[in-house]
């Protein structure tokens, strides 16, 4: 008899970045439900210490725990870098970060080694990301810009604008001598300025290659699921959302984010503690 676990699969951002994992997700697992919960009450994250973004994180978990997720995606790897361990340590469901993905994907297409990653400032202080990249190569020269400016940007559906882009040709700038050829987006935020980042290399001249982890999430997510016998085979999917500021934002940005119409939407708000 075939096993079927119905339950959903929790994604958490702090923001809408996320909503770029929750995409691609979506469709690599037309029949697993998903809830994706954000705590856009409290974002930026990226700008905070290190012991608000334990805190929140946990919170946000709890609150996932109580919508009796089977599985998380870490999507936000401002979270990731500071208490993936203690997530684990303290929740019973498995749960996936994305760094560790990411960084094997960008060891795995880069020729030269030289990898610039693009991530918050508080990701960048905290050198996860090179830490899990040099895990699998020692070798690679790894370069991290904070761009938590980006961030807000992003989060009021402006990704694709002018001021975007100008933040991401000045940010290119800075590494003129840094002879890179793989850029890897190591804040969700990222995902949405996509067309802005890949014009402003083409000004410049640059041809690399631009790893996204919400490629690369999905192919973990399906080893976990089939290797703990939690996948579901259910017909028809459906997706919720939490967040815990305000609603009708939230159905705004994400509508044009997902280019769904709002009313497709089924976006509930949940209380954190300020
Ligand atoms: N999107 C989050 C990340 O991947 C952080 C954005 C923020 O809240 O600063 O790191």
């Amino acid at each position: 008899m075939k096993f079927s676990d119905k339950r959903p699969i929790g994604i958490f951002d702090s923001g809408v970045g996320g909503l770029g994992i929750l995409r691609e997700l979506q469709r690599a697992f037309p029949t697993e439900d998903f809830i994706y919960l954000a705590d856009t009450a409290r974002m930026p994250y990226g700008t905070r210490d290190v012991s608000d973004i334990t805190a929140y994180t946990i919170e946000c978990f709890e609150k996932l725990q109580e919508l009796n997720v089977k599985a998380v995606v870490l999507a936000c790897n401002t979270s990731a870098s500071y208490c993936i361990d203690e997530i684990k340590r303290i929740f019973d469901f498995p749960t996936l970060a994305v760094i560790g993905s990411a960084a094997l994907d960008s060891v795995m297409v880069t020729y030269n080694k030289h990898i610039l990653i693009f991530a918050t400032n508080a990701t960048t202080k905290s050198g996860a990301f090179q830490r899990a990249i040099k895990k699998v190569d020692s070798k690679a020269d790894v370069r991290t810009r904070g761009c938590s400016d980006i961030v807000n940007i992003v989060e009021e559906g402006k990704g694709e604008d002018e001021e975007s882009y100008e933040l991401l040709r000045g940010y290119l700038e800075e590494y003129q001598e840094f002879d890179y050829d793989t850029i890897l987006l190591g804040c969700t935020h990222l995902s949405f300025t996509k067309k802005n980042l890949q014009k402003a290399l083409a000004e410049i001249g640059k041809d690399v290659k631009i790893i996204d982890p919400a490629k690369s999430i999905s192919k973990d997510l399906k080893r976990m699921i089939e290797g703990l016998r939690i996948e579901s085979d259910e017909e028809d999917q459906k997706i919720s959302f939490y967040v815990s500021g305000d609603v009708n934002k939230f159905k705004r940005i994400a509508s044009k984010l997902l280019q769904e119409p709002e009313e497709n939407l089924d976006v509930s708000s949940f209380e954190v503690k300020g």
